[in-house]
């Protein structure tokens, strides 16, 4: 159970425990060099980590270009799920674009995960599209979710 925990901006050494929560969520998990990409070289990107005394509980990530947002992924482990976690980072992240001064947010979530849609419909995400066969592993469609402020 996680009763404490902080979300803070993500740093080159919470990489290690990221990528636990990662190959936990994920069938197809980034690798270490692509969130040291995220964290170094692209400017467009701000990612949060949620962490408790013991360690790196759950992740969000966000593209933030003008007034359009994309969140590329959120996580949490899967021990610490369903106890608001992934709600505190979602609410962080969607904070931050915000402040930047975003109109439009998206994401895209597999055909198949209808815990992750309706964890997003819970903020006002909606189905705004369908991409065929985005997902390499299994040819599954990705839906396109948006949230417009
Ligand atoms: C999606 C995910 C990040 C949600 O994180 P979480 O910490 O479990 O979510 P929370 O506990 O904050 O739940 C927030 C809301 O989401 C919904 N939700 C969460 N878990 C759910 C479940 N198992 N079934 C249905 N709805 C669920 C609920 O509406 C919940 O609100 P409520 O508590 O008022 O009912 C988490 O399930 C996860 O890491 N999944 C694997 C990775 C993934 O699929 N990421 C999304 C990629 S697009």
């Amino acid at each position: 159970m996680s009763e404490q925990y902080n979300i803070r901006p993500m740093m080159i050494s919470d990489i290690e425990q990221v990528l636990d929560v990662e190959k936990e969520s994920f069938r197809m998990p980034w690798i270490r060099q692509a969130f040291i990409n995220e964290l170094v070289k692209n400017s467009f990107a701000h990612y949060l980590v949620a962490s408790d005394q013991q360690r790196i509980i759950g992740y969000c990530g966000v593209w933030i270009a003008v007034d359009e947002a994309h969140i590329t992924n959120i996580a949490v482990l899967s021990a610490y799920r369903n106890q608001g976690v992934g709600r505190s980072l979602l609410k962080a992240i969607i904070a931050q674009a915000l402040n930047f001064g975003v109109k439009t947010l998206t994401l895209e979530v597999r055909e198949s995960n209808s815990i992750a849609q309706h964890f997003y419909s819970v903020f006002g995400f909606q189905k705004t599209g369908v991409k065929k066969g985005y997902y390499t592993d299994n040819s599954e469609d990705a839906w396109i979710m948006s949230l417009t402020f």
